[in-house]
């Protein structure tokens, strides 16, 4: 049987560097040296470019899909690490990448670039950094970035102390200001749950309130976990406990809802029209997207929900690699599921129903009525639509979906 080729139009490109570590990052990251900065990014730049042609020319990975045309890019993501660090000599590489590979920008792209309010700490506005790495955003707008996400996390700063990142407030200030006065369309990471030396530090309200006069599009809002077990047992022990971390998450969404962000996933809250396109695509899970970088994720899909696949590229710049995973009709379903709980999409429960047996549609109507009376739905009957309330318990959600579907 042969097929058309799949067409791809989302890429996300991982940058693996940071200037230095913060204390509760589990992300794969690798130190920058400034001193070598230059013969770091031309690796980096060789490796991306390996990388690519390693993945079109994979058959392992799109002999199922006809082989892959990559064009018309819908959304491309910049994220790391630190993106932000590549400069100037970031935004040259991505355009001679387009150009060379004749990828072009759908007429409604996004492109997004992860900023670190770190980039400001020479306080040159955006030129020239040490005079050599440079951070600037300029550059990155004339090769079409049109989105920024940047990692505020708290602007309390007893809580931010305890974070150890390498910027400052101010530092965060003067990056909202610039974004504001260049007007940016823009999103804001924070953190929630986070350590402190008395859980009433923090009132993640007001510091929402502080930077919303700034006119940001867009906030995440993670909830804070270390997975790493190297994070101090000092600062863990300083983590509100769960209930606590409930209320700040029940607090931040209703303020932003109270200001017209509509909260369309779990940790993520936007304007109107301005959900990120690009995390969209994830969670739709029948659209492909690329990945190029160590640590970086694809997926292949025919859009159908019967065929898909995902690579997974190795934690090592010297030797390009990557992991597959086969996913059949019966894993895509269930990701399905799981994803667009994530949303405020929800799902349809009839669309899952025919393929449940009939005791397990007597459970699935019996566990409705349960998470309705507990607050956590926002929808009748058949649809599947979770509250605040109910974003905060997904994963138990999920079980119990996942008992009522044990036929499939
Ligand atoms: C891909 S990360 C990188 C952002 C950027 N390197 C920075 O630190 O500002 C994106 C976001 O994930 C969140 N994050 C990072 N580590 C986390 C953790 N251990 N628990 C919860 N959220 C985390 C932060 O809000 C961060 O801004
Ligand atoms: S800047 Fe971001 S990616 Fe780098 S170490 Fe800190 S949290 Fe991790």
């Amino acid at each position: 049987m042969t097929y058309d080729m799949t067409k791809v139009q989302s890429l996300y490109i991982h940058f693996p560097f940071c200037k230095s570590f913060c204390n509760y990052c589990d992300f794969y990251k690798i130190p920058l040296s400034f001193n070598h900065h230059r013969s770091i990014f031309s690796e980096f730049h060789q490796y991306l470019n390996n990388s690519f042609l390693k993945v079109m020319d994979s058959q392992a990975l799109s002999a199922d899909f006809g082989g892959i045309e990559i064009n018309n890019l819908q959304t491309l993501y910049i994220g790391g690490g630190s993106p932000s660090l590549w400069g100037s000599s970031g935004a040259e590489f991505i355009k001679k990448f387009l150009t060379k590979n004749q990828i072009t920008f759908d007429k409604d792209y996004e492109f997004t670039l992860e900023v670190s309010p770190s980039i400001n700490s020479n306080s040159t506005l955006y030129g020239t950094l040490d005079g050599s790495l440079d951070g600037c955003l300029d550059c990155w707008r004339d090769v079409g970035v049109n989105r920024i996400s940047v990692g505020i996390q708290t602007i309390n700063s007893e809580v931010f102390s305890l974070l150890d990142r390498k910027h400052t407030i101010e530092d965060t200030f003067i990056l909202l200001d610039y974004l504001r006065n260049n007007n940016w369309n823009y999103s804001l990471d924070f953190m929630i749950g986070l350590p402190s030396y008395n859980n009433k530090d923090r009132d993640i309200v007001c510091e929402l309130s502080t930077v919303n006069s700034y006119n940001p599009s867009h906030y995440s809002v993670y909830i804070f976990s270390p997975k790493d077990k190297e994070y101090p047992l000092h600062l863990r022990e300083k983590i509100p406990d769960e209930d606590a971390v409930c209320e700040e998450y029940l607090m931040a969404a209703s303020y932003l809802k109270s200001e017209g962000f509509i909260h369309y996933e779990v940790s993520n809250f936007a304007k109107i029209n301005k959900e990120s396109k690009h995390n969209q695509r994830y969670w739709k899970n029948n659209e492909s997207y690329l990945a190029l970088g160590p640590s970086s994720c694809g997926f292949l899909t025919d859009g159908r929900g019967t065929k898909g696949v995902r690579y997974s590229f190795a934690h090592d710049l010297l030797n390009i690699n990557f992991d597959i995973d086969l996913l059949g009709k019966k894993e895509l379903l269930l990701e399905k599921i799981y994803l667009s709980l994530r949303t405020n999409r929800g799902i349809d429960a009839l669309a899952v129903m025919p393929i449940a047996n009939k005791e397990e549609q007597i459970n699935l109507e019996k566990n409705f009525e349960l998470w309705k009376n507990n607050g956590l739905l926002e929808s009748e009957f058949p649809q599947i639509k979770l509250s605040a309330k109910g974003f905060l318990l997904l994963d138990s959600i999920m079980d119990d979906l996942f008992k009522c579907l044990q036929s499939l």
